[in-house]
């Protein structure tokens, strides 16, 4: 369901124009979910499809789901950004030809900052009942870069979370309301380090205890 006004998507979608990001990704779910999911960022592959977690990281994110015993349709996804940030690098193909290639890469904190209305009015917006970051970049968005997900991951916090001063400023500030937060790491970072599978796993074990309780 949208949920977002579209003069606000529309605002956000300008303070990104300077910035390397391409298309636009709407958050997905039912108003009041049992889980809001804040990513990093959409990919390559949400682009296309305008389906948040619709690719590699989203498979693996459905398997910790199916151990939770929580539905796609009771979790509101949404990131840091709704567009996908790129950097273009030049790569060999064959002898002699060079071609440009797109890859995904994590939004930085002027990115983050262009689209901090979105995530801000859904969180004021949607009310889920826990909140789960993914990786750093989702951690950092709603707490702040002191702290890490090596850290935090599998630590229930209640917190208010930053938001955008207001449109004129580029300044983070603190909700008026807190929220229940649970850290995880982000799905994709099992593709570089497969140890932290396990780790996530014993998070997750966590979180089905957390989520007997406001069932
Ligand atoms: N990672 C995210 O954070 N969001 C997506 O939609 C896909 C990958």
């Amino acid at each position: 369901m949208r949920v977002i006004p579209e003069e606000l998507v529309d605002i956000c979608k300008k303070r990104m124009e300077p910035y390397p990001c391409e298309g636009f990704v709407y958050g997905r779910g039912p108003e009041q979910p049992t889980i809001m999911i804040v990513g990093e960022a959409p990919g390559e592959t949400e682009i296309h499809n305008g389906m948040p977690f619709s690719g590699r990281a989203g498979k693996v994110l459905d398997e910790f789901f199916q151990y939770l015993g929580v539905s796609r349709e009771d979790i509101y996804f949404t990131s840091t950004v709704r567009s996908r940030p790129y950097k273009i690098v030049p790569k060999k193909v064959g002898d002699h030809e060079i071609v440009e290639k797109k890859y995904n890469r994590a939004p930085n904190r002027k990115e983050q900052l262009a689209h901090a209305p979105i995530l801000d009015y859904e969180l004021q917006h949607i009310k889920p009942k826990q909140l789960v970051t993914l990786g750093n970049i989702g951690l950092q968005r709603l707490l702040g870069n002191k702290y890490t997900i090596s850290q935090m991951h599998g630590r229930l916090i209640h917190a208010k979370v930053r938001r955008l001063k207001d449109l004129d400023s580029n300044e983070w500030i603190m909700s008026d309301d807190s929220y229940s937060i649970f850290p995880t790491f982000h799905p994709a970072s099992i593709f570089y380090n497969r140890s932290l599978e396990k780790e996530i796993y014993k998070d997750l074990d966590k979180l089905k205890e957390i989520l007997g309780e406001i069932y």
